[in-house]
């Protein structure tokens, strides 16, 4: 056995000892007062915080059980909220941060149950919260993962991010980039060359040309255009990330009216040549 693998298992003994000795919380032992106080601490830190823009993925694990249909993955403008699970529907039971915290409250103020949470020091919103009856059964564990904030709605991230784009007045370019749904039988991820603003050529992974007769060779542009379109289309999912100076995306996931395929693409570099 390698060292490298063995560190992480001698870890991983120490940290489950710990929790089997029964020093790890949970809503069983947690003090309620301490809950309401952190709960309040954590309210006062997300009111301070002013984020208004944020995605992040919500599981749920009652009494140790896992549903394959998480993790959601929510999005929220404001108080408009958008979410799909892991298979690609759209969940309609998703939440804003605030509303989490009122149900973390609920719970809280109802005798018959028992609440453990923990909160991110910064902005205040739950990492994970626990809750269960007053018999310590019946347990359901919600965790909170891959917190992003964003800088504002959809259409101004576009905007935003399509003037930096513009900006860099790139007409001949590189990118690398993989798409996860169509082509599903290419070597991915693809490298794709741009020239005076079009599409030139792209080779797979194994370094061999792109020629299949399906092949739709896109631009950065072309990416923006989707982007706009699903904007327009107000589809009932939609998040993309862009690269913080140049403003490309890096990531588009959307789901049109009526359909369970997750649109997903990821760009991994692009750079001036
Ligand atoms: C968050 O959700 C996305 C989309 O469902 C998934 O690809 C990613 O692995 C999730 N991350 C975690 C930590 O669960
Ligand atoms: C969990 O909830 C079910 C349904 O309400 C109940 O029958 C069962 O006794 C509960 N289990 C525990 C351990 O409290």
């Amino acid at each position: 056995m390698k060292l490298t693998t063995l560190v992480p298992l001698l870890l991983s003994c120490l940290f489950s000892g710990v929790s089997a000795q029964g020093i790890q919380i949970s809503a069983c032992t947690a003090d309620q007062a301490t809950e309401q106080t952190k709960l309040n601490n954590a309210r006062s830190a997300w009111q301070r915080s002013a984020v208004n823009y944020y995605d992040y993925n919500w599981s749920e694990e009652y009494s140790g059980v896992n549903s394959a249909v998480y993790p959601y993955r929510v999005v929220v403008e404001v108080s408009t909220v958008q979410s799909i699970n892991s298979q690609g529907q759209l969940v309609t039971t998703a939440m804003t941060i605030p509303q989490i915290l009122d149900q973390i409250q609920s719970y809280l103020s109802d005798s018959t149950l028992r609440v453990y949470a923990t909160y991110d020091a910064n902005y205040g919103y739950p990492t994970m919260y626990q809750y269960m009856n007053s018999a310590c059964g019946n347990v359901s564990t919600r965790r909170i993962s891959d917190f992003d904030i964003n800088s504002g709605n959809r259409l101004s991230a576009y905007n935003t991010n399509k003037a930096l784009w513009q900006r860099k007045r790139w007409n001949n370019y590189d990118y690398s980039y993989q798409d996860y749904v169509q082509y599903k039988d290419a070597a991915w991820p693809l490298v794709v060359q741009v020239r005076n603003t079009l599409y030139a050529s792209a080779q797979d992974h194994n370094n061999n040309q792109v020629l299949w007769a399906s092949y739709n060779g896109q631009t950065i542009n072309d990416f923006f255009a989707l982007i706009k379109r699903q904007i327009d289309a107000n589809v009932p999912y939609l998040e993309v990330n862009y690269a913080a100076t140049d403003g490309y995306p890096t990531a588009i996931f959307y789901v049109t009216a009526g359909s369970t395929t997750i649109y997903a693409v990821e760009i991994f570099t692009c750079y001036a040549v």
